[in-house]
């Protein structure tokens, strides 16, 4: 029997398939199932940079409160600064060198130099590339001039751009690969792999067909 057993970053995983981060992970009952279906592996739902900032908002209005009381206090606690390109790789980088456990990049493709991007990344040490990320598209009620929300699955053709940089990245980089977006059949996976991923991570599929029914 063919083995399905794959290496991604680092790590043997018993096939290549990843449920892809997504709120599933918060229903552990739901986590169970895709364990159940086969899948190998899972990604944990992000803390979204908006969250972030949120609560970095309310510890600085926190900290302005006592400004007039005692000037110095906010010296205590620098303000958090989002950095460019050149200071993301250099943190990536003091990750990578702090941690002994493997990390995965998860990017967007739009970058003016995707693979530029990626190159110094893997240069800085990931482990592990995601390709690629799916951006969050608002849309407009224009019936009650709002700003709204959709749900944003993919589609089937989407998988075709990953394909296509993990085509362009096969054979240049140290770090691993694992394919997402529009990822819907086994037929996908195995042209992910061919492609030269290690690994392919699902979730609209999972959304679409219920999460006890892997690809
Ligand atoms: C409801 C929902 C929640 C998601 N939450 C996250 C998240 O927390 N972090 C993240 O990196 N991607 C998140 N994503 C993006 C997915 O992990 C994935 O990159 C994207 O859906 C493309 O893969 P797919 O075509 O299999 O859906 C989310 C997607 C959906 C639909």
């Amino acid at each position: 029997m063919a083995t399905l057993t794959t290496k991604h970053m680092g790590i043997t995983l018993k096939n290549p398939l990843i449920l892809g981060a997504c709120n599933l992970s918060n229903d552990l009952e739901k986590l169970k199932e895709a364990e159940a279906a086969g899948v190998a592996a899972v990604v944990y739902r992000s803390l979204f940079e908006e969250q972030i900032q949120m609560e970095d908002n309310e510890l600085s209005s926190n900290l302005e409160a006592y400004d007039n009381r005692n000037a110095e206090m906010i010296n205590l606690f620098p303000k958090i600064e989002h950095g460019g390109p050149k200071e993301h790789i250099h943190n990536l980088k003091q990750v990578v060198e702090a941690l002994y456990i493997p990390v995965s990049v998860k990017l967007s493709p739009f970058y003016t130099n995707v693979l530029k991007t990626i190159n110094d990344m893997d240069e800085a040490g990931a482990d592990a590339f995601i390709l690629f990320n799916r951006l969050f598209e608002p849309d407009i009620d224009v019936e009650v001039e709002k700003h709204v929300s959709p749900w944003n699955l993919s589609t089937h053709s989407d998988h075709r751009l990953s394909i296509r940089y993990i085509g362009l990245t096969h054979g240049n980089l140290n770090a691993s690969v694992a394919a997402n977006n529009g990822i819907y059949e086994g037929i996908d996976m195995v042209k992910m792999i061919l492609a030269g991923a290690s690994a392919v991570e699902v979730v609209s599929a999972f959304y679409h067909n219920g999460v006890g029914h892997a690809p």
